[in-house]
């Protein structure tokens, strides 16, 4: 069951304190921001992480935005450049999310950056969104709230109608303002990019950079989820449904299907799909750089997460 909780001045306090005590114990919560409801969930935990992308019903994992309550909390997350820095203070808090490359003291975990190096940011100018990240004291990544391939949701009855029973509780806080995603723009080299055109015009966002911002190389442009071809992808070959690992290869294995090996990490020893999906994309970068050219990758049920997790395999695994 989903606890809908409609915020008024009488009830605000006591709502917020059990929305964060929900997404500290690893829950998720459906809130407000001026774009879109967000899905919410402790950005700093894979498994919290794990329980958007169930409730959402995504057939893969794409990066999500971790929201964070100003400049300062960004910057223990992201590494600035100067024009990032000026686009932050152009229009934090606001529809603006920046990808930048990963700071060494980031928090925000592996799944909720789908492996990347890079860390999308924005600062929410909501009152609901705001008091929530601040309850938490952690940055929450949050997708919006609605069921994979249906339109972003802009009242909590949207949300309810597409997420009851698939997650733990949504704030009701009336409908959101702009009713359109963020914007979002990857600082990452010495060009900023437009990712997806969103609540900023691109005309404000040039208007503070003092020149045009680049489209998206092709491959980077997340034409449809899942579809960046930025996804993390190993150095090493991937060896799909392997019923058993090689001496030479090393092993990504399920529920015990191969012989336990300094040389094999198991994504869930007792089968759970949750769990495996939040060792994702940890134990690929773990068994990478242990070096071997081969990892044997057992086989994994395709049904729940399952799906998106075969994906991002198939992704990992393909021709380059
Ligand atoms: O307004 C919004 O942005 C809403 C509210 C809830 O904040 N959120 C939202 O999240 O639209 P979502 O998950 O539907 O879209 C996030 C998109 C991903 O599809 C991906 O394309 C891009 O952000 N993204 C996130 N991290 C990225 C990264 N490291 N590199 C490139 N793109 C990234
Ligand atoms: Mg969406």
């Amino acid at each position: 069951m989903t606890l809908v909780i409609t915020l008024d001045d009488q009830n605000r306090k006591t709502a917020l304190a059990e929305a964060a005590r929900i997404l500290l114990s690893g829950g998720t919560v459906a809130f407000p921001t001026e774009t879109v409801y967000g899905l919410g969930a402790d950005a700093t935990s894979a498994e919290a992480v794990a329980r958007i992308y169930a409730a959402k019903g995504r057939p893969s994992f794409n990066p999500l935005i971790a929201h964070v309550a100003n400049l300062e909390a960004a910057r223990q997350q992201g590494l600035f450049s100067t024009e990032a820095e000026a686009l932050a203070k152009a229009f934090w808090p606001g529809p603006l999310t920046l990808v930048l490359p990963l700071a060494g003291s980031a928090t925000v975990c592996g799944l909720a950056r789908a492996g990347l190096d890079s860390v999308a940011l924005r600062v929410p100018d909501h009152p609901v969104a705001q008091a929530l990240i601040a309850a938490v004291g952690r940055p929450l990544a949050a997708p919006s709230a609605n069921r994979s391939g249906h339109i972003s949701p802009v009242t909590a009855a949207h949300v309810f109608t597409d997420l009851n029973g698939a997650i733990d509780m949504i704030l009701d806080g009336g409908p959101t303002l702009v009713g359109l995603e963020s914007t979002i723009v990857a600082c990452l080299d010495d060009t900023p990019r437009l990712l997806r055109p969103g609540g900023i015009a691109r005309e404000n966002i040039e208007a503070v950079l003092g020149r045009p911002l680049k489209e998206a190389a092709s491959s980077a442009t997340p034409a449809a989820p899942g579809m960046l071809a930025s996804h993390y992808a190993p150095r090493a070959q991937l060896r799909l449904n392997a019923a058993a690992r090689a001496e030479d290869e090393s092993g990504l294995d399920f529920g015990g299907t191969f012989a336990s090996s300094p040389d094999v990490l198991d994504l869930s020893p007792r089968g759970d799909l949750i769990e495996a999906a939040a060792h994702l994309f940890d134990y690929l970068h773990k068994l990478d750089a242990a070096g071997k050219p081969v990892i044997a990758v057992a086989p994994i049920p395709h049904h729940g997460l399952g799906e998106a997790i075969n994906d991002r395999l198939a992704r990992a695994a393909a021709p380059r």
